[in-house]
């Protein structure tokens, strides 16, 4: 995301998250919910949120540095080619929203340009980020920082009152959009511009459709960090449910869909065999597969499209020389509907 969920997860609560041994607050709980209603169902399955604990936040970044992964590269090369324009189209003095900021270090580059009033780094991962978020503040002392450890992937998120009412720019870098449904991701961009105010906008990043050998080569890179990154879940529900997992016993699939237009992770299991977890048992047969992540690629117009549906309006779009990624600024133009 990057909607980093993890099990310190914070349930919209001011950071720092307690780190206690079971945990049992509300937001915990529906974690686990949704995590055992997706391990029971037919087609089973895990929210890609459940792929950012710590150890699955630190693998993604070193997903980023890969040769295959172009996405992290070619937005920064975007923002540092267009950095200038963008800023104009932006203005300075923003509410700096930033959804999934993982290590903050993309809004961090944008802050001599933007020179937000306010920064808000909001992420499930609520320990990775307030590491993040300390070192932040040693550089940049003038800017108030409100980090939120909150999980914004449903449909139910709202901001406190802490964070300024004024000007408030939602920053959504990386393709995060991506991993929704485009029905999620249109239900999700028009919570965003309820909460914008009338003078709010967003800027986004969004990685568009191209040639499947590229695609398939950034979801399974050589080196096998992708793989690890998919298979790191399972650790994940191990610990979030006491599951029992062998992580050997399960491969990494990743590959472009182009008849859906997105690229699917999977987990493929290579024996049969039975996992169990609270109180629940589940037989997995030899290649049966535990869908974990759809990462949605996009045509521009239909990125611009999306936004309108949401009530926004383009002001610019930038994209590198191979039109691989698009960065979009739009702003509010009407009340978003909240679904
Ligand atoms: C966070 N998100 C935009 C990444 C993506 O490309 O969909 C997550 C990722 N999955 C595998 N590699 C990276």
């Amino acid at each position: 995301m990057s909607n980093h969920p993890t099990q310190d997860q914070a349930d919209g609560a001011p950071m720092p998250a307690a780190d206690t041994a079971v945990d049992t607050s509300a937001g915990a709980l529906r974690l686990r919910a949704e995590l055992d209603a997706g391990l029971r169902a037919r087609e089973a399955c895990i929210s890609p949120k459940f792929l950012y604990d710590a150890l699955g936040s630190k693998l993604f970044e070193a997903i980023c540095e890969l040769p295959e992964y172009y996405p992290t590269r070619t937005e920064a090369l975007i923002f540092e080619r267009h950095g200038a324009e963008i800023a104009r189209a932006v203005g300075q003095g923003s509410t700096l929203i930033d959804l999934g900021a993982g290590n903050c270090a993309k809004a961090a580059r944008l802050f001599p340009l933007l020179h937000p009033a306010q920064y808000v780094p909001v992420d499930i991962s609520a320990n990775f980020l307030q590491d993040a978020v300390e070192r932040l503040r040693q550089r940049f002392r003038h800017i108030e920082m409100n980090a939120l450890g909150m999980d914004f992937s449903g449909g139910d998120w709202q901001l406190p009152d802490s964070v300024r009412r004024e000007r408030r720019l939602f920053f959504y870098p990386g393709s995060s959009i991506g991993n929704f449904t485009p029905d999620e991701a249109l239900a999700f961009l028009r919570r965003v511009r309820a909460q914008c105010g009338p003078d709010g906008g967003i800027l986004i990043g969004i990685d568009l459709a191209k040639d499947r050998a590229v695609l398939n080569a950034a979801y399974d890179d050589a080196l096998g960090v992708t793989a690890a990154f998919n298979l790191n879940v399972l650790r994940h529900a191990n610990r979030l449910l006491g599951a029992d997992f062998d992580i050997r016993a399960w491969r990494h699939r990743g590959f472009y869909n182009e008849r859906m237009g997105r690229v699917e992770m999977h987990l493929e299991a290579r024996t049969t065999q039975l996992v169990s977890w609270q109180g629940a048992c589940r037989r997995f047969e030899a290649g049966e597969c535990i869908h974990t992540e759809n990462s949605y690629k996009y045509r521009p117009a239909a990125a611009v499209e999306l936004l309108e549906q949401a009530g926004f309006a383009a002001s610019g779009i930038w994209t590198d020389a191979r039109a691989w990624f698009a960065v979009i600024h739009a702003r509010a133009i009407r009340p978003g509907a909240m679904h």
